[in-house]
């Protein structure tokens, strides 16, 4: 097989296309052949030391994959060879899903409706997660509530705004000038440019994926009761704002999830959510795509295609 290796930490340079052998599934495991594996930016930052999440290399980077079974191991109960599958795999351990196949556990992938498209499933997984944590299981989501999504065209973002509206909540999104017409086609109600204009609360609930300081105006447009879920550290500031004005901060951590995916994945099918893949590279690219992430600022997702 095919896969995406480093010996050392560094800038996207370290990143090598190498042959390996084919391995096997072992109990509860499944081999699929990876048609998309998503790249987020987290992945740079393991690439380049910059969070040691998976220890020090050699190590293969990649959570992300929708594909194909190719073969399961002893006592997989749900799937066999040609079921089209996708999910977060192992995160945050080492699941190396840069490869053009990868060893994945049953219980933390889910199905792929005939209806949705591999490469769409294989760019959803991590992104789709955490904004369905956020939201749904963080910030307790209810219909009519008045929702904020900070960065609304990033990967989480544009995948959070359509939650939030599948869910009957009234969103505004924010975004840089160019993406607003975006926001608007995904749903939000209201579409800010966050270079010119701040959001109205007060909102029930906000994601803010950037945080830091920009966690104290997401306090602060937050009703007493609301809540604030972050993606990044926040400021001690934030903290101590949230606690005065009776605001729940909370920053999350995504995890893998077999009922969450396969939630993403009914919302798919049934039209609410589509994943926006702004580009993507072939596997031998791998570092162009991480680069391409961090610098172009892409509206939605970029993905690796083995
Ligand atoms: N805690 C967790 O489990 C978890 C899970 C997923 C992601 N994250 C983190 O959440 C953040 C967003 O993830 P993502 O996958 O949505 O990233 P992304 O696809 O790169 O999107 C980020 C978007 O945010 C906007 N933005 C606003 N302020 C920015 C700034 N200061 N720097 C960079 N971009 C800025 C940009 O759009 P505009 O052009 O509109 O400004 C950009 O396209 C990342 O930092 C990521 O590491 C954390």
């Amino acid at each position: 097989m095919q896969i995406i290796t480093q010996e050392r930490t560094g800038s996207a340079q370290v990143l090598q296309l190498s042959e390996k052998p084919t391995p096997e599934p072992g109990p509860g495991e499944l081999r699929v052949r990876v048609v998309a594996a998503g790249v987020n930016p987290v992945d740079a930052a393991v690439r380049a030391g910059d969070f040691p999440l998976i220890g020090a290399p050699p190590f293969t980077l990649g959570w992300d994959l929708a594909g194909e079974v190719e073969a399961v191991g002893p006592g997989v109960r749900w799937y066999r060879p040609g079921d089209r599958v996708a999910g977060l795999a192992r995160f945050p351990q080492q699941a190396a899903t840069y490869a053009s196949h990868a060893i994945v556990p049953e219980e933390e992938i889910a199905r792929v409706p005939s209806q949705v498209d591999l490469q769409q499933a294989g760019a959803l997984p991590l992104a789709g997660l955490t904004a369905w944590q956020a939201l749904v299981v963080a910030g307790g989501l209810a219909p009519r509530q008045r929702v904020l999504i900070h960065s609304g065209a990033g990967g989480v973002g544009h995948l959070a705004v359509q939650i939030a509206k599948a869910r009957g909540a009234h969103v505004t999104a924010t975004a840089s000038a160019g993406k607003l017409e975006l926001l608007r086609e995904l749903g939000a109600d209201i579409a800010v440019d966050y270079h010119r204009a701040q959001p109205v609360g007060p909102f029930d609930l906000v994601l803010d994926p950037q945080a830091g300081v920009q966690a104290e105006t997401s306090v602060a447009l937050t009703r007493a009761g609301g809540k604030v879920i972050t993606l990044l550290d926040f400021t001690e500031t934030a903290a101590q704002l949230a606690q005065a004005r009776g605001v729940h901060l909370q920053r999350i951590m995504v995890r893998p999830g077999a009922h969450h995916m396969a939630a993403l994945m009914t919302l798919m099918a049934e039209g609410a959510l589509r994943v926006v893949v702004d580009r993507t590279f072939p596997l031998a690219e791998a570092g162009a795509a991480q680069d391409y992430l961090a610098e172009a600022r892409p509206a939605g997702k970029v993905a690796l295609i083995p």
